[in-house]
């Protein structure tokens, strides 16, 4: 069966078409983004209004363009699957609305798709990840550890109590004077840092599986603004080092502690957008050894969001059956479970 997935949950409309058989065989037929990057880079950071208009503009030419690269037509496809949570809830309501449009327009059946669990089934377009594992979701808004015990069944297990992983990379490129979003120029510029700086931990002190980043991000912005203050040269490169240290530090502290809550689960993977952070790939790489876990990472172009990934969730949504109705509404921070 073919689906056509839609995502606009953030700055990327993004529509795919994949094929899909049995348990979770997956081939992509098209996978066309158009990112909204440059329109909100001036701005240095995701404006909503803006980005819900750059999704209407957009959307209705991308899906076209994705059936034709698939070769496929409207008639061929047998649903669509549409992001309907969470994100920003104008950028969140084009796709959904566009989705429902098409999904009656040519009688096909509509499924609801948690970004989340999207971002996670980016594993499963070319890797061989099966239920259960824990997962680490990062990205510019999200930042879970999840356990996964079967593909519909997530149970949030740890996350963030402020600031999203991605979003403390970019705020920090961002007061460096690096354009938005700045994930991957920090990731590039930390191999430049021969002395960095030292950062406290992202991971709580306490017994849970939780980060706060805002306060390691605010240790960065202060460590930055009082050598402005005070007239010095602070180095770039040795503040993306050592920030990305403690970061992915963290996220190995708390992943250590979730394997020893789950002694069961031999598996982990990783997504969302700041899974290409090259750091922390390397350092999943040392920990899966280290506890002997099968690891399994998505392809540095699945990490950010796609339709693919959309379409592969949506797979799940239509094996249960829960069809969502032609009343879905999108739902800026619903989390499904
Ligand atoms: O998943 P995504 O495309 O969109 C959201 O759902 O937010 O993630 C985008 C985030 C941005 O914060 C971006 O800076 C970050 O992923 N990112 C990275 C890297 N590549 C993208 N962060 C750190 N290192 C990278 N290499
Ligand atoms: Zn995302």
């Amino acid at each position: 069966m073919r689906i056509l997935g839609i995502e606009s949950s953030c700055d990327e409309t993004a529509v795919a078409v994949l094929e899909c058989s049995g348990e979770r065989d997956f081939k992509i037929l098209s996978n066309e983004v158009a990112s909204q990057i440059q329109v909100h880079a001036r701005y240095g950071g995701v404006v909503p209004e803006i980005a819900s208009r750059a999704h209407c503009e957009t959307i209705t030419n991308l899906v076209k363009t994705a059936l034709n690269n698939a070769s496929v037509n409207p008639k061929e496809l047998d649903a669509v699957a549409v992001t309907a949570f969470p994100g920003l809830i104008g950028a969140l309501l084009v796709g959904v609305n566009f989705a429902k449009g098409f999904a009656y327009q040519n009688n096909l059946p509509l499924y609801a798709v948690d970004h989340i669990k999207g971002h996670i089934a980016s594993n499963y377009l070319t890797n061989d990840l099966r239920p259960p594992f824990i997962a680490f979701v990062a990205s510019g808004g999200h930042t879970s550890i999840i356990l996964v015990e079967d593909y519909r069944k997530h149970t949030v297990i740890g996350g963030t109590r402020d600031d999203a992983m991605g979003e403390a990379f970019d705020k920090i490129a961002r007061v460096m004077g690096m354009p938005y979003p700045g994930g991957a120029a920090m990731d590039k510029l930390s191999y430049e840092g021969k002395n960095p700086v030292k950062f406290p931990s992202a991971a709580i002190k306490d017994d849970t599986l939780d980060f706060s980043f805002s306060g390691i991000k605010t240790a960065a912005l202060n460590y930055i603004n009082s050598s402005n203050q005070k007239g010095e040269e602070f180095n770039k490169a040795d503040i993306a080092a050592g920030f990305t240290k403690a970061a992915v530090e963290s996220v190995i502290v708390k992943l250590g502690e979730a394997f020893k809550r789950y002694p069961n689960i031999k598996t982990i993977a990783l997504a969302g957008g700041v899974a290409a952070n090259s750091h922390l790939r390397n350092a999943l790489v040392e920990f899966s050894k280290k506890h002997k876990l099968k690891l399994f990472m998505p392809e540095l172009k699945y990490c950010g969001d796609n339709g693919a990934m959309i379409a592969a969730a949506g797979y799940f949504e239509y094996l249960s059956g829960e069809k969502a109705e032609l009343n879905l509404n999108a739902e800026a921070s619903r989390f499904e479970e």
